[in-house]
């Protein structure tokens, strides 16, 4: 037994270094922009637009990624779709980093973008599907942890790369093809998920690794529980259940998730904290460096999610969380309305606004995309659901600049806050507890309910 947890530890950490991948790949771009125009004479209007092209491409692709991630797990395994992501991680660092045109960095970025959008949305998912019940929330929280160390490690390594001479910034996106073999190196080590074996009929292999995770006795239990859920009903697989009426209601609490955790603002406020901070008064590199603090909150707030989360469940933390969030929003909103900024004010809100988006919609959305679906259809509803999350981020993280500019930092901010409380709600109302039960136990209860 004692080996066994051992065992998924390690095999959730392995799985979760895709997180690291996709948080560095995505936010490694802030340190190269400077660079890249002047190498690439990216000046005037159009130059704007095509440096925006370069930056906006990793998003594009991961839309794609996110598309297809599931369809293509559910056929391959997703132990073959995450060696796929780490190969396209470490294709896309070389051809980055080696860049001589325009148009083959544009194209290198699309390829680490299908691999963002690829891992971002498997590694939960694989994780889900083979961690215990009692541990599942801590073990798939990981991913989210692995993604906002990634965030950071990216702003420390750029900053530790910055005067390394005019390659610079080749070596800030080529560092990362160290991390991104390694990933394809560890992941051979770990198992396929036994949920998807038993889906492609593979029972023998599929109790082999439930063995490992929980013993003989609790595997026989898991595979007897996952038989049977497997033969209880006649829902179509993939994008076709999804029709299904009894899937709709998860379908929507899902959806409605992904939506708010992006609505909210959080990646508006990542990708422009520092003109943000600049705007409430004070120097560029005291933006910088409360940048920097808001990285190492996030990081930390993650860790007492994952210590909770299993504990006081995902319903919890998600209204504790959020209600901090609508709080904090507000308290920004208010802040900037008033005649002279109070920077320390702003400073301190937009702390509470992150710290409570890492106990709350940041890892628990993950987790709980992760467990609500049935064993048919989770890769392809974590696909429609994933894809929508990158739409609604996108969007959010692209009128940004043009709302702060026709509402104003104080009515931006009251939008987001607005939906924030719209969110509160959305979870009080629909979102079930899902703590402790085995996917088959929820499976059963949520489609039940809903039928
Ligand atoms: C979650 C979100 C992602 C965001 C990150 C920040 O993973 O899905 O969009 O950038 O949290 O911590």
């Amino acid at each position: 037994m004692l080996q066994g947890r051992l065992n998924i530890a390690y095999v959730a950490l392995t799985v979760a270094l895709g997180g690291f991948l996709l948080g560095f790949d995505a936010t490694v771009i802030s340190g190269v922009v400077p660079f890249i125009r002047e190498y690439f004479s990216l000046s005037g209007a159009s130059g704007d637009l095509k440096l925006g092209f370069a930056v906006s491409s990793l998003g594009w692709g991961a839309m794609a990624g996110n598309a297809i991630a599931g369809p293509l797990s559910d056929r391959f395994g997703r132990r073959r779709v995450l060696l796929g992501t780490a190969l396209l991680f470490v294709l896309s660092s070389l051809l980055a980093a080696s860049a001589t045109s325009f148009p083959s960095f544009v194209a290198a970025r699309i390829v680490g973008g299908l691999a963002v959008g690829g891992a971002i949305l498997i590694a939960p998912v694989y994780i889900a599907e083979i961690a215990p019940a009692d541990k599942r929330g801590s073990l798939v929280s990981l991913n989210q942890l692995m993604i906002v160390i990634g965030i950071s490690a990216s702003f420390f390594s750029n900053y530790f790369l910055l005067e390394t001479g005019e390659h610079n910034w080749r070596y800030m996106l080529g560092v990362q093809m160290i991390p991104a073999l390694l990933y394809f190196a560890l992941l051979w080590l770990v198992p396929e998920s036994p949920r998807w074996l038993l889906l492609k009929a593979r029972d023998e292999e599929a109790l082999q690794v439930l063995r490992q995770v929980g013993g003989e006795q609790q595997a026989q239990e898991n595979l007897l529980q996952i038989r049977q859920s497997l033969g209880s009903k006649a829902v179509s697989r993939g994008f076709r259940g999804l029709l299904d009426s009894r899937v709709r209601t998860i379908m929507i609490i899902a959806l409605g998730l992904a939506f708010f955790q992006q609505i909210t603002g959080i990646n508006a406020i990542f990708y422009y904290l520092p003109t943000i901070f600049s705007q409430a008064g004070g120097g560029v590199n005291d933006a910088f460096r409360q940048a920097v603090l808001v990285g190492v909150v996030n990081v930390l707030m993650t860790f007492v999610a994952i210590w909770l989360i299993d504990r006081l469940g995902r319903k919890p933390l998600l209204i504790m969380g959020i209600a901090g969030m609508a709080l904090s929003l507000f308290a920004i909103s208010w802040a900037f309305s008033q005649q002279s900024y109070n920077a320390t004010l702003v400073l301190i809100a937009i702390i509470g606004f992150v710290a409570s988006f890492a106990i709350s919609l940041g890892p628990v959305m993950w987790v709980l995309l992760s467990e609500i679906f049935p064993n048919e259809q989770r890769a392809a509803a974590i696909s429609v659901a994933g894809f929508w999350n990158a739409l609604v981020s996108a969007t959010v993280t692209m009128i940004f600049p043009w709302a702060l500019s026709t509402l104003g930092s104080g009515g931006t901010f009251l939008a987001f806050a607005l939906f924030a409380t719209a969110a509160l709600l959305f979870v009080v109302l629909l979102v079930p507890e899902t703590k402790g039960r085995t996917l088959e136990q929820l499976e059963s209860d949520l489609m039940t309910a809903k039928a």
